[in-house]
């Protein structure tokens, strides 16, 4: 796990966190391997820890993802890069060359978080006035572009032993399993014309505009399809075509596309519509097809459903090349430090990165039978703590998910032996 961080060590001040993230990971991992049956496939995991807690959950979900590996026969290799706040300190830009370049070269990329950088105990929004290409945010936004993932995969899943973590009634919530499928690379997000104006009346504008072609959405539609044809067969289509082109657009191609896909049931609701229904009712749905920003709204929002953001894994995937695989909380500073946050975004990011990725389906259901098999255990992330069940930390919790994927791993004196 040495690359580019591990020569940047030596010459440029790395915050102190990062590297004790760092070496918590060679340390575990090392560790863990003894207990692998001999690898016969390898691959290579780009590692991106980023900001804030993302630190604290990629370290994680990094040793869940070798040992998960390992049982099944899989030498994963971890090459550990720079990206966000982290890499502005290092190298002066959010998102380094070599980060993209080694991204690239990888089979799939693990990422925690970009957002404000972590000074210590000390959270600062240090970049907030910088321009805009020198903020962290940026780094995922060329990232999700350099890899060319235009696909982005949110599951919403309500786990039986979590009903009661959710912000709804308890009947409304359970057996909640839905997909949202978000285009992640154009939209509004990928407006031109953007940027700031003045009006004939010498006001200050802002604008963005947002459009989407027929290509793009027939893109991204097809995936929506197959993943639903995988599921329960029912898509439900999120826009706003009563009032933007760019939706009504939308609507007419994916209608068309249905007529492809015969045995998958396609609706269409619009984004307020959808947004009250999945508080309402959200048992009825079952894949989500929306665009970017209607995406990025609705995702936060269902999050509410199981209970907690700490939850919620995410794949960003193009048509070839590797997948971004990411816990939806972002860098969550506040919490930074405190050894409370909940890894269990991260590590379903990285049965996501299996299934997905690397197509190891049996890797990634190992992950998410241990994911389970620690809830029934009754341990519980501060975020997800309810009467009856047993509070741990984020690494406590990380120690258990590699006791549930292998009964060999001990703990002793908060070291794995
Ligand atoms: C997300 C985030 C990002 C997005 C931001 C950080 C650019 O909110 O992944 O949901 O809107 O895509
Ligand atoms: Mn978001």
């Amino acid at each position: 796990m040495a690359g580019a961080l591990g020569l940047h060590v030596i010459t440029t001040q790395l915050p102190i966190a990062f590297i004790s993230a760092t070496k918590q990971t060679f340390r575990r991992a090392s560790v863990i391997r003894c207990a692998a049956n001999p690898p016969n496939k390898r691959y290579t995991i780009a590692v991106l820890p980023g900001d804030g807690v993302g630190n604290e959950v990629i370290p994680v979900a990094v040793d869940a993802l070798r040992l998960a590996g390992s049982l099944e026969g899989l030498d994963l290799r971890f090459e550990e890069l720079p990206i966000g706040g982290a890499a502005l300190e290092l190298v002066g830009v959010p998102l380094p060359e070599e980060t993209l370049r080694k991204a690239k070269q990888s089979d799939a990329v693990l990422l925690g978080a970009v957002g404000w950088h972590v000074l210590i105990i000390v959270y600062l929004p240090k970049w907030d006035n910088s321009p805009k290409h020198l903020k962290p945010i940026t780094a995922l936004l060329q990232l999700r572009a350099g890899l060319e993932v235009f696909s982005n995969l949110r599951p919403i899943t309500v786990f039986p032993q979590l009903v009661d973590s959710t912000y709804l009634r308890k009947d409304t919530a359970e057996g909640v399993d839905i997909m949202i499928i978000r285009e992640l690379t154009g939209g509004i997000y990928n407006a031109h014309p953007r940027g700031f104006t003045t009006n004939e009346q010498g006001d200050e504008v802002g604008f963005c505009t947002e459009s989407y072609s027929a290509s793009e959405v027939d893109h991204i539609a097809r995936v929506a399809f197959d993943i639903a044809k995988q599921r329960r067969s029912k898509l439900c289509s999120v826009d706003k075509a009563t009032i933007l082109e760019g939706s009504m657009l939308w609507r007419k191609r994916v209608t068309a596309m249905g007529l492809e896909y015969p045995e998958v049931e396609v609706s269409h609701l619009l984004i307020d519509t959808a947004a009250m229904d999945l508080v309402r009712y959200p048992r009825q749905f079952d894949t989500i097809l929306t665009g970017v920003m209607f995406g990025d709204i609705i995702s936060d929002l269902a999050a509410m459903i199981p209970g907690s953001v700490g939850l919620l894994p995410s794949a960003a995937l193009g048509d070839s090349g590797p997948g971004i695989f990411e816990p939806v909380h972002g860098s969550a500073p506040k919490h930074y430090g405190k050894d409370t946050v909940n890894p269990l975004a991260a590590v379903l990011s990285a049965a996501m990165l299996f299934r997905y990725g690397l197509k190891e389906e049996n890797a990634a259901q190992r992950i998410e039978k241990a994911v389970s098999d620690v809830l029934d255990r009754g341990f519980r992330t501060r975020d997800i703590l309810t009467p009856g069940t047993t509070l741990v930390g984020c690494k406590r919790m990380g120690e258990e998910i590699l006791r549930s994927l292998d009964a060999r791993v001990s703990v002793s004196n908060g070291s794995l032996v």
